[in-house]
């Protein structure tokens, strides 16, 4: 797709959706978001327009992945701002419905994505991925694309996602597209405006955790090395509260334990750090490839 840019056409509803959706031939691609749009959600929708003839982008604050007394209320909701960066990018429709629209009745049916929902986001939001997969499955049914794109700095969620669109034989491919950082390192993430000035410069304990543990697999350090010294590195930062610093294969999501140093060598793998910063929970990865040595 390499037409200019124009208005997306907001879709409210199912019968919008529908109807804006029947106007279109050709390939579609799918980016489904939260709004709170930033470079990182631009970065799919320009990989969309390169994937398919139109590009539909949801925004939609999902109450089923939020627990009670997380920030469902507080998530930011900033659509006027979202419509004007994506007239940027080029997508064609964007569906913002309501709760009320999306569920409209109260959902008896779950899913439940198995062992991966159970496992690091999965240990601290018990019922994030359920809900992810919920609305997921539902999104993806109402708007029927050829490929939909997750980030991968949600690399846990893209993972499941994989496994959904397989198990579920979901007919769509699913794209990952690389994490987009600001200048001082920073994953982009609608969370960082919660950020304080100070807590931003604490922040970027996350992706320098990275660098270290990808300098160690570099030079041959097994998976044990390679998480030691990222977690040095967030507990040598005041004020951050290690959540998790953990590996895990980059095929099949399995979690790296403490003895699988020989297991891990020469496989890549996501190397994941969730951390508090202040109030504010951040996340991050990157792929390593441990060697056999453990320091
Ligand atoms: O990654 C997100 O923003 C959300 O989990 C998603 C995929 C839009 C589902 O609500």
């Amino acid at each position: 797709m390499t037409d200019t840019p124009a208005t997306p056409i907001v879709a409210r509803t199912r019968a919008e959706l529908a109807r804006a959706l029947s106007a279109q031939a050709g390939s579609r691609a799918l980016v489904m978001t939260m709004g709170a749009l930033h470079e990182g959600h631009l970065s799919l929708v320009r990989r969309a327009r390169e994937l398919a003839d139109h590009v539909v982008v949801s925004i939609f604050v999902n109450p089923a992945q939020f627990a009670p007394g997380e920030d469902y209320d507080a998530y930011p909701r900033t659509l006027d701002a979202d419509l004007a960066a994506l007239r940027t990018v080029g997508a064609e429709v964007v569906f913002a419905p309501q709760p009320g629209e999306v569920y409209p009745v109260p959902a008896s049916f779950t899913l439940d994505p198995g062992p991966i929902a159970r496992v690091l986001e999965g240990a601290t939001r018990p019922t994030h991925l359920a809900g992810v997969a919920l609305i997921v499955t539902k999104v993806i049914n109402l708007v029927r694309p050829d490929v939909a794109l997750f980030g991968q700095k949600d690399a846990q969620q893209l993972a499941m996602v994989r496994l959904l669109v397989r198990d579920l034989d979901l007919p769509v491919r699913i794209e990952g597209v690389p994490i987009a950082r600001d200048t001082d390192g920073v994953a982009r993430s609608s969370r960082n405006q919660y950020l304080s000035a100070d807590e931003r410069v604490r922040a970027r304990a996350l992706s320098r955790a990275l660098r270290e543990g990808t300098r160690v697999a570099d030079e041959g350090g097994a998976a044990s090395a390679v998480a030691a010294t990222a977690r040095r590195v967030l507990a040598a930062e005041p004020d951050v509260g290690v959540d998790y610093v953990a590996l895990a294969d980059a095929d099949t999501f399995e979690v790296r334990g403490e003895g699988d140093d020989a297991a891990a060598a020469g496989r890549p793998a996501y190397l994941l750090v969730a951390a508090r910063v202040g109030a504010t929970r951040l996340i991050d990865n990157t792929i390593v490839t441990p060697g056999g040595d453990p320091r």
